[in-house]
């Protein structure tokens, strides 16, 4: 039987990203979220029941929008209902995407001690310019605390960067990669910008410059394999362990 890997969406964020197109609200605020989850839950369950599905759940992620809007006292909440009501294999990976904003040092240390091994960080860029042109509100040395942060309590975590930005010079994207190869990451998801229906940046549509995008894409790919990095699906890269000398 296909083990299933249980995806939860949870679609708020502080700001819409103007390159954005997944689905998220910015006014969650008056939002009874402890009643959200308990009916995000029941409706697997119905799902479940009437599939009559057995299965083990191998894997979760919750992903969004920005998960991290939720209260540590929620993402409990939402575990926990997850484990009561479904059948879990032992020791899964349990990832939570998170958004530099409303990150710090005392949420990673809970979310470490709550059962999430694994985050997944929308950086972006490292570069303040290309920062400032997406409407992230952090900057690099922002970046770089929240990093040292999450090593000292996950091995195993992610970083998001996207490329062909509006003004992202062949140099920054390609600076961009080698700050994941300095900063030793263990994963990375290096996303080409799609340009998508209802977001501000469809005006850019007719501005794509491919030739650019291409070089960046070959040149980028080069450097993360030279370095040690393996290319596993288009936007994918995991970093390979060294083997040690009796492995
Ligand atoms: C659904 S978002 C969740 C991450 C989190 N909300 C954040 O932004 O920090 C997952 C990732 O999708 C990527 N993404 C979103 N819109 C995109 C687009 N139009 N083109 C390429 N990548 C995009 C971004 O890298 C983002 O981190
Ligand atoms: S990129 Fe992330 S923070 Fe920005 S709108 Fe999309 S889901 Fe929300």
């Amino acid at each position: 039987m296909i083990p299933i890997s249980l995806y939860i969406h949870i679609p708020f964020c502080f700001n819409k990203c103007p390159y954005c197109a997944f689905l998220s609200f910015t006014d969650y605020k008056n939002i009874n979220i402890k009643k959200y989850i308990l009916n995000m839950i029941k409706d697997l369950k119905e799902d479940f029941f009437f599939k009559n599905d057995k299965r083990y759940i191998y894997s979760i992620y919750i992903g969004g929008g920005t998960p991290n809007i939720l209260s540590l006292n929620n993402i409990y909440f939402l575990l926990e209902n997850i484990f009561l009501n479904f059948l879990c294999k032992k020791n899964i990976e349990i990832t939570l995407e998170v958004n530099i904003l409303n990150l710090n040092i005392n949420n990673i240390f809970w979310y470490s001690k709550i059962g999430i091994n694994r985050l997944s960080i929308g950086v972006q860029s490292f570069d303040n310019h290309v920062l400032k042109n997406i409407e992230r509100n952090y900057t690099y040395s922002d970046i770089l605390n929240i990093i040292y942060n999450v090593k000292c309590y996950f091995n195993n975590f992610n970083i998001d960067l996207i490329y062909g930005l509006p003004n992202q010079s062949v140099n920054s994207a390609i600076k961009d990669i080698k700050n994941v190869i300095e900063l030793n990451i263990p994963h990375l998801s290096w996303y080409e910008l799609i340009i998508q229906k209802n977001t501000k940046y469809y005006n850019f549509l007719n501005k794509i410059n491919y030739s650019k995008i291409e070089e960046i894409f070959f040149l980028g790919k080069k450097i993360l394999k030279k370095h040690g990095y393996f290319q596993y699906e288009i936007s994918s890269y995991v970093k390979k362990k060294k083997k040690g000398l009796f492995s």
